[in-house]
């Protein structure tokens, strides 16, 4: 697989941690970043993991920007891609190349976006969670494969309840990932269902065009 991230990387190296395990079935071929410099891709370059960074900023528009990180994904030849904290929203030329999923600190469809957990606490909800799915080209509306919960409590704060989020997704994601990876995977409209059909990993990409 090829992670891509933003900033922390906490998601990544988890996946990290575990692909150490031969049993695990998946292996993390390179991390990828919007951003230069970040934590993230600092530590995954520490661990010898190839990394590679394709700033936003460099392109002039959305479409070229997602073309180079669709050349960039493509030159590891992942069999699956994974977002996990990347704040950036992939285009068609990644989204209809790969199989990709993506890690969001809230139980969709309630609070998409970047501000998720900031939205929850300010909506009033007394459970929130995360949600791990597969990528489609709208904001955070691909077919859902797993969802946690985490109860908010009276005195948290954007950061303290994240952190208690980000908790329950680093296991979701190192669960479900090995678990697509050693099973893998059937799309049936907006449902996920692990275990291989006729349906190979190949086709599985998820676009709005084959939904
Ligand atoms: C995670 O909570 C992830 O769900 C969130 O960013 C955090 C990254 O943490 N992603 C989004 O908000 C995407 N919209 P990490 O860098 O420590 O893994």
């Amino acid at each position: 697989m090829v992670v891509l991230i933003s900033g922390t990387g906490s998601n990544m190296a988890a996946l990290l941690e575990a692909s150490k395990d031969p049993d695990y079935g998946a292996s993390i071929v390179a991390v990828g970043s919007d951003r230069e410099g970040t934590p993230g891709i600092e530590l995954a370059g520490g661990a010898g993991v190839p990394t590679f960074v394709v700033p936003f900023r460099a392109y002039t528009d959305r479409a070229r920007w997602d073309a180079a990180m669709a050349e960039r994904i493509s030159g590891y030849r992942p069999d699956l891609v994974v977002s996990a904290g990347f704040m950036r929203i992939l285009g068609p030329a990644v989204v209809g190349r790969h199989p990709a999923v993506n890690i969001h600190p809230a139980l969709l469809p309630s609070f998409p976006g970047a501000h998720a957990v900031r939205d929850a606490l300010a909506h009033g909800v007394r459970i929130t969670g995360t949600t791990i799915h597969f990528l489609d080209e709208g904001v955070d509306s691909g077919p859902i494969i797993d969802q946690a919960s985490v109860p908010v409590q009276d005195d948290d704060d954007e950061s303290s309840l994240h952190e208690r989020i980000k908790e329950v997704e680093r296991k979701m994601l190192v669960d479900t990932v090995g678990r697509l990876a050693r099973e893998g995977w059937t799309i049936d409209g907006r449902h996920v269902r692990f275990g291989r059909t006729e349906h190979s990993v190949a086709d599985a990409t998820y676009t709005k065009e084959n939904r």
